[in-house]
């Protein structure tokens, strides 16, 4: 039988859902029976209200108009989002950073991976996955036969926090959008997640990376893997973990696979 959350957990989940409901544009919620001060009803029908496995990317126009909603060419798509996040200064990881690092790859992608956020390295040269981490990643992408030029790399957090620290939940959700909207540009066959945060960020909820990896997932009608984070691996080159994360990517090449053959 699974343990009773702690008010602690609770809390951290509603943060997460208020968090990603501000993203959507949704400002305020009633409670049961309670209707927003002054309106005839209430704005946002329960069934309006998107679970986070459903939700779209957030309703808004870019400053110049553009509609995130409606890319139809995927590299323009990443090029207005990366013009839209600017120099960004959104949240307070911007003071210490050196450069934003925004993802990088092929936008036609059949697989998008998403780590958690930028390291030394990856501030210093603005590219996602250039470290120690990065080259453990870069080997197993190759591992299952791909060239790392082939799929998109990009993080939750597009700067880096400081001291390496995790990120915090609010500047996860500030970020959040940029990293829906990329997905959605390049709506790949799959989406793999490396490490807890990046899994948790996607689905809206705190998961247990050791019960979830290895078990598909579905975020807006794409699939999504969740693995173990390279520096996890880096930390734990153990036979049962280099197994367990091999396993997933060649599930996930299988899946790409038949993808690409089917009419
Ligand atoms: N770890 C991450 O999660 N992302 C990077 O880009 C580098 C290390």
């Amino acid at each position: 039988m699974s343990q009773p959350e702690t008010r602690g957990e609770l809390l951290q989940k509603l943060r997460i859902s208020l968090a990603e409901l501000a993203a959507e544009g949704i400002d305020f919620v009633t409670r049961p029976g309670q209707r927003e001060p002054g309106a005839a009803e209430a704005r946002v029908p329960a069934q309006a209200v998107p679970s986070t496995t459903e939700a779209r990317a957030p309703r808004a126009l870019f400053s110049d108009g553009f509609d995130p909603n409606a890319v139809t060419d995927r590299a323009e798509g990443l090029r207005m989002i990366r013009k839209e996040l600017g120099d960004c200064t959104r949240c307070r990881l911007h003071e210490a950073r050196r450069s934003i690092v925004f993802g990088e790859g092929n936008p036609e992608a059949p697989v998008v991976f998403v780590g958690e956020g930028p390291g030394v390295e990856e501030d210093r040269t603005g590219r996602p996955f250039v470290g120690r981490a990065g080259e453990l990643l870069t080997k197993m992408i190759e591992s299952v036969g791909w060239r790392r030029e082939d799929v998109y790399i990009c993080n939750i957090v597009k700067c880096r926090p400081p001291n390496n620290r995790d990120p915090h939940l609010d500047e996860v959700a500030t970020c959040r959008p940029f990293l829906d909207w990329q997905l959605l540009a390049i709506r790949p066959h799959v989406i793999v997640t490396l490490g807890k945060p990046a899994i948790s960020t996607l689905l809206g909820r705190n998961v247990a990376i050791t019960k979830l990896r290895g078990i598909w997932q579905v975020w807006n009608g794409i699939s999504v893997m969740p693995t173990y984070h390279p520096a996890y691996l880096l930390r734990n080159y153990t036979r049962e973990v280099r197994q367990a994360v091999w396993d997933d990517l060649r599930t996930v090449r299988e899946h790409v696979n038949e993808a690409a053959t089917r009419p």
